[in-house]
């Protein structure tokens, strides 16, 4: 079977977001060594991301496509703009990205012309990405305990993160809109025999 590569394309998005989060965690990982409770949570965590890449492959392959590569997506397009050098920059950035994927993925499962396989991964990461935000804001909040220094730093930090994430996210918004113009109404089915 083959599909609306447009939505291979938009998994492909997906899928390059989450590879590229991991990489993010791997970098934490490194950097907190010294805390076992942060290892086991965040262990636990890049498990929870390439396992997300790897559902998102599977349901791009399921659909007769392959992954396309994606150069400039939304996590490379951020790492353009904001370069974490701290745990605390590190923590706050991955929390406004995972809130940003909770939100996309959301957003997309309520779509009226989402094809149920699709629409059961979008449901299984959300679930996901839900505790990643509970578990990270929670630290988040004890690491800027501690450090009261960090804390004074931190807010104006967020903001500006959150305003990157904005811009970029309605970018890549606009893009997809105009690629997906003429199909509002469509559903996948109808779209299929149309671009074969
Ligand atoms: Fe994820
Ligand atoms: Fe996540």
């Amino acid at each position: 079977m083959i599909t609306d590569p447009r939505l291979v394309e938009l998994l492909s998005y997906y899928r390059d977001a989450e590879l590229r989060g991991a990489q993010l965690l791997f970098r934490l990982l490194k950097m907190t060594q010294h805390d076992v409770d942060i290892q086991v949570k965040l262990t636990r965590h890049v498990t929870d991301e390439t396992r997300h890449a790897w559902l998102w492959t599977k349901r791009i392959v399921e659909m007769g496509g392959v992954p396309t590569r994606i150069a400039a997506g939304y996590q490379a397009r951020i790492g353009m703009r904001i370069r974490p050098r701290t745990v605390v920059d590190l923590f706050a950035l991955t929390l406004v990205v995972e809130e940003r994927s909770l939100a996309r993925y959301r957003e997309h499962a309520l779509r009226a012309n989402v094809d149920e396989l699709t629409r059961a991964v979008l449901l299984a990461v959300s679930r996901d990405e839900q505790s990643h935000i509970s578990w990270m804001s929670n630290t988040l909040a004890q690491l800027l305990e501690q450090n009261p220094d960090s804390r004074e730093h931190a807010e104006p930090m967020i903001q500006r993160y959150r305003q990157v994430d904005a811009d970029v996210y309605a970018a890549l918004a606009t893009y997809e809109r105009e690629a997906f113009r003429d199909d509002d109404r469509a559903t996948l089915a109808e779209i299929t025999p149309r671009v074969l």
